[in-house]
Parts: C-alpha cells; structure tokens; sequence
C-alpha cells in the first residue's frame, strides 16, 4: 500500500513509525510531516489545511489509504472532503468530529445519555456568565471556550475576580477567537487523569494501552497548561476493575451515543478522565490520537496498525485482537524556552545521533526542521518527545531521563518529574 499520513508533530512521528512497520505498507508519504518523520518517509511540502492540495496529491501519486490525527482538519471535515473525492481515508468525518470540536455538544451528549462528566452551564453572553459566577458559583471553578484553542482553551479559576477576568478573556477580547463564542462553566473535579484511547467502528471500540499526560509547563504541576510536555504507559491507576467501570458507563455508552445522533464515530476516540472520589468522570473527548499520549501508546502495540484502521473503516472492530506489549514506556518533552507563550525558534539541537539505532530509545520530533546548511534545528514550542521502552515504569523513566541528558539545544527545557505518579502507586 501507498499511504499518506496528514500532520507533522510528535504525534505523526509515532504514527509513522507504526505504518513503517506495518506490514502491509510500502511507501510512505508524510504532509507536511518534520525532519525526523523525513528519515521514514517522504515529506510532502502541503499543510494540514489545504484540503484541495492533499486530495490532488493523493489522486496523482495513485495513494491507497490517507491517515489523519489532528483536530482541526478533522473538525474542518477532511475526512468527508477525500471521501467525496473518492478516496479511502482513516479520520472522524465531520459530523462526529464535533465531540471534540465543540465542548457544549459534548457536555450536552453526556448529560442527555447520562454520561459521567462534571456538572456544567453553558453560555453565549458574558453578561449572563458574569451573573452567574457572581450569585450561583462555587470555586475553583472551570471556564472552557466552546471551540479547538491548541488545547489551550481551559481555565482554572480559584475566585471571582479570575473567573472574571476568565470570561472577559474569552468572550470578550476573544483570545482564543471564535472558539470563545460559547463557555463552558463547569465544576472543578479532583483526581488523578488518565488517557484513555479508542479504535472505534462506528459501533464497536478497542482500548489502547492506557496512558497519562502532564498538561502543565512546570515541576509538580505548575505553570501554564500546554499540549503535553511528557507521559507514561501504561497508567497504573487505571485498574482493571475501574477499566471496567469505565466500559459500562463511559467507553459504550459514548459509542452509542453518536450512533444514536446519527453521527456514527470512526477513528481514534480519545477519553481525557478524571478518577474522581464519586469514580471516573470524563474531563474531555478529542476526536484522534493525543500528543504527547500516542509517543508512549504506539510503540507498545503488537498489532498491524494497517490491520486495525482497515477494521474501523470497514466495521468489523469486533473481529480484531487488539494486542499491546506487557512493558512500559515513559516520553520526555524537550521544548522550546518560553514555551507555551513566546519562545525562539531556529536553535541547532545537537545529541541525536547519539541515539539513534538502540531500539529501546525512540526520538520522536515535533518541532522541528532542516535548515539551509542541512542542520536540524527547533520550529516550535514543543521540539522532541523521547520516549523509552522498559520492562515496567521505573526501568523506562530512568532510561528516558539518561536519553534526554544526551540532548540539547539553545534554552530547551524539559520537566523532572514525568511518571513522578508511579512512585504513589
Ligand atoms: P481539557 O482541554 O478539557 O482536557 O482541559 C485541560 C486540563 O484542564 C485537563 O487535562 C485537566 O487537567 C484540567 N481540567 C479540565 N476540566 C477540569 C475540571 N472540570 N476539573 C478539574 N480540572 C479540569
Ligand atoms: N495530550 C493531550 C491531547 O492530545 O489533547
């Protein structure tokens, strides 16, 4: 088969990794893909965006199956645009792809199918969201903007005057754009998150290895939210009996949900939770692999992953043996200093060759690219993600943090205390 995979972040690298493997895979084209998916594939010089280039990129290099991953191409209906085209594409069409995209439908899906997830109040005005935080609200309190805002959308507010300020920021200065043109007000929950991610037909899901993220920039949680700056698989935490919890009353019943709608969901289903002491919750739905979840998830999978999205596409999930290996992976973020707000690009990163080749050690790159003299140098926020194999968390934490000293560029920065959670385990 000819692929083509849609997207260019750590999260594509490790997919790509996965398509290399599969046997059924003979070439692979990547768009726009970076310099580390480079070394696997052919990278296409096309944005995400530009659904009319993709589609006649694929129609001329005769391409068998399109992948996408990322939300706002998903959102913005990718998947319906290479199937009205006639080509063969693994994605959430549009119409399902709003449970990511939209926070308001997807708090009222929940709340209409009895879902766990926090109590909540939906607002198109800032004068009525300002009166309730004055006279109805209990903080800390959650402000989220309606719309994709880089994952950047939700705020935890602990009085007043910062939820005030929260709306105004929203709904107002529009900070995140037409994303802020519905809050979302909802209860602050507390417990430990784990992520959970699906292969789904339309009818029927498998879980993936489980996994947890570490949202903000700092040491012991501090710090701005961001996309994810490292992670751990499996999640200790997420037990077989809550495993199963979670089956009955979250992982089904969102499946059935959207057949129900009318909006069957094919693709990667990503279930955000929250182990609350009233059991787990759902903090939020992404219609696709997470990033920086898929870099430690990915390279612990046993089966054809060809195998696995033929089987969503074609509704016969059911048939599948999802298997993963019985170890354990930990990925450290290297990202750019200033990151998530302002930050340098441009920065040689010197380290790499150092590791490559050892098969228990995958340098996955997000930002990053080749620069007019051929060196690899950072193009974003978020710049490698390195992920380490091992036989169980602690053997791959330390692994990971020893790949990471051989790394470095101008001002990177990387948390300590990725799968610091392991220890309480
Ligand atoms: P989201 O983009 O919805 O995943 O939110 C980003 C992060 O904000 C989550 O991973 C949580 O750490 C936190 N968060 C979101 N909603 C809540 C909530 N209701 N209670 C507590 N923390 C939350
Ligand atoms: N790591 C969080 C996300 O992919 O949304």
């Amino acid at each position: 088969m000819k692929v083509l995979l849609i997207g260019g972040g750590g999260r594509e690298h490790a997919i790509a990794a996965s398509l290399v493997r599969s046997k059924h895979v003979d070439r692979l084209y990547c768009a726009p893909g970076n310099a580390g998916i480079a070394k696997i594939a052919e990278c296409v010089p096309i944005s995400v965006m530009e659904f009319d280039k993709l589609i006649d990129f694929a129609k001329s290099h005769a391409i068998d199956l399109a992948v996408c991953s990322q939300d706002d191409p998903l959102c913005a209906g990718i998947v319906d645009a290479f199937e009205a085209a006639g080509l063969k594409i693994f994605g959430t069409r549009k119409n399902a792809a709003i449970i990511e995209g939209s926070k308001a439908f997807s708090k009222q899906l929940m709340k209409k199918y009895g879902i766990p997830t926090a109590a909540y109040e939906i607002f198109t005005d800032a004068d009525s969201a300002e009166e309730y935080l004055k006279t109805k609200a209990s903080f800390p309190i959650v402000l989220k903007a309606d719309g994709l805002a880089l994952g950047k959308g939700v705020l935890i507010c602990k009085d007043l005057d910062e939820a005030l300020d929260g709306v105004k920021e929203i709904m107002l200065d529009k900070k995140f754009g037409s994303a802020g043109n519905e809050l979302v007000i909802e209860e602050f929950m507390t417990g430990r998150e784990v992520s959970a991610l699906a292969f789904v037909d339309g009818k029927h899901y498998k879980l993936m290895a489980s996994s947890q993220d570490h949202k903000r920039a700092g040491d012991g949680d501090t710090g701005l939210n961001t996309g994810g700056m490292g992670t751990f698989s499996p999640s200790p935490f997420f037990t077989p009996e809550i495993q199963k919890v979670c089956d009955e009353t979250i992982f089904q019943p969102t499946v059935d949900a959207m057949a129900k709608e009318g909006r069957p969901f094919t693709g990667v289903l990503y279930f955000g939770l929250m182990l609350t002491e009233k059991g787990p919750k759902v903090v939020e739905y992404n219609t696709r692999f997470g990033d920086p979840e898929t870099q430690v998830v990915l390279p612990r999978m046993e089966s054809d992953i060809i195998e696995v999205m033929e089987a969503c596409m074609n509704g016969t999930l059911d048939k599948i043996d999802l298997k993963f290996a019985d170890n354990a992976a930990v990925c450290v973020v290297c990202a750019s200093g200033g990151y998530p707000v302002a930050y340098e690009k441009g920065k040689i990163i010197h380290g790499l060759e150092k590791l490559e080749g050892q098969g228990d050690i995958q340098v996955y790159h997000a930002g990053t690219k080749f620069d007019e003299n051929g060196n690899i140098v950072t193009s974003g926020g978020r710049v490698l993600g390195v992920t380490a194999l091992g036989p169980d968390l602690k053997a791959a934490r330390a692994k990971a943090y020893e790949a990471v000293k051989e790394i470095s560029f101008d001002k990177m920065f990387y948390r300590h205390d990725i799968g610091k959670a392991i220890d309480e385990a």
